[in-house]
């Protein structure tokens, strides 16, 4: 965490949550979230396709400072795409966000660095912050090769980004084997990565454009390890799956400036 970039404690909902649910959801949030919470970071749920409708309606009507946004986004802007859901479709519906490249879609849905490379620039071209995740599995780690791997996959999904359009993304370290495990990476195996990543962006689109983008930790990130994860000097918010589904505790990793690390 750091002065200069604001964090953001995005809840990824995975396929959890239907619409009705979803407004429950948000509004328990939102009771419980005041201006000071938001001032002092920003919050993101990412949702599936179904509930942005009912999310744009709450969050309009009511004004709430909550923000929300999609679990993918197509590469494409229109035509024959069955399935998928383009960037103007989503910037209409209100859509701060879009998670790109998140694991299990590289896993499930053979996504590659070059299509995340794709995505993400879809998202910027139609005003959405991308959320790229990269991170390694657990062979990975355990030859050690986790910084190198970590670097590479960046490196692809930033291929031929100008410094503006970096500067315009969040990344999302998100090591396979912590996800949905209750393993946690540990804050200074986790710093490492993020640190390396900054030291690349640096090399690569110069430090001002480095220290502006936020680079969230996700993997287990809950209530009780937020604070030390968001103690590294590199870590600056969380991408959080199962916590995020318990609206008390997602709540209080928002408030992390509470907690003592
Ligand atoms: P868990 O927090 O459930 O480990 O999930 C992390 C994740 O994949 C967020 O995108």
């Amino acid at each position: 965490m750091s002065d200069v970039r604001k964090p953001l404690m995005a809840g990824n909902w995975k396929m959890n949550l239907n619409h009705f649910e979803a407004v429950a959801h948000v509004q328990k949030m939102a009771f419980a979230l005041d201006d000071a919470d938001y001032d002092a970071c920003e919050v993101v749920v990412l949702v599936p396709f179904t509930d942005l409708r009912s999310l744009q309606v709450l969050v309009d009507a009511d004004k709430l400072r909550i923000q929300y946004g999609s679990q993918d986004i197509s590469a494409h802007e229109k035509g024959a795409y069955t399935g998928e859901v383009a960037g103007s479709m989503l910037s209409k519906i209100g859509c701060s966000y879009a998670v790109v490249g998140h694991s299990e879609r590289r896993q499930y849905h053979g996504e590659t660095n070059e299509d995340i490379n794709a995505k993400a620039l879809a998202a910027l071209a139609n005003g959405i912050t991308p959320i790229i995740c990269y991170g390694e599995a657990l062979e990975v780690r355990e030859a050690g090769d986790q910084v190198m791997y970590s670097l590479d996959q960046v490196e692809k999904c930033l291929a031929g980004f100008t410094p503006e359009q970096a500067a315009s993304v969040v990344l999302a370290y998100e090591p396979i084997w912590a996800i949905g495990t209750g393993l946690t990476a540990s804050p200074t195996d986790a710093q490492e990565v993020c640190g390396a990543t900054r030291g690349w962006l640096t090399d690569h689109f110069g430090s001002e454009v480095a220290n502006s983008i936020r680079i969230l930790y996700g993997g287990s990130m809950k209530g009780s390890n937020v604070a030390s994860l968001m103690s590294q000097p590199d870590i600056d918010g969380g991408l959080v799956g199962g916590a995020s589904l318990d609206p008390d505790e997602f709540v209080a990793m928002a408030r992390h400036r509470l907690l003592t690390p």
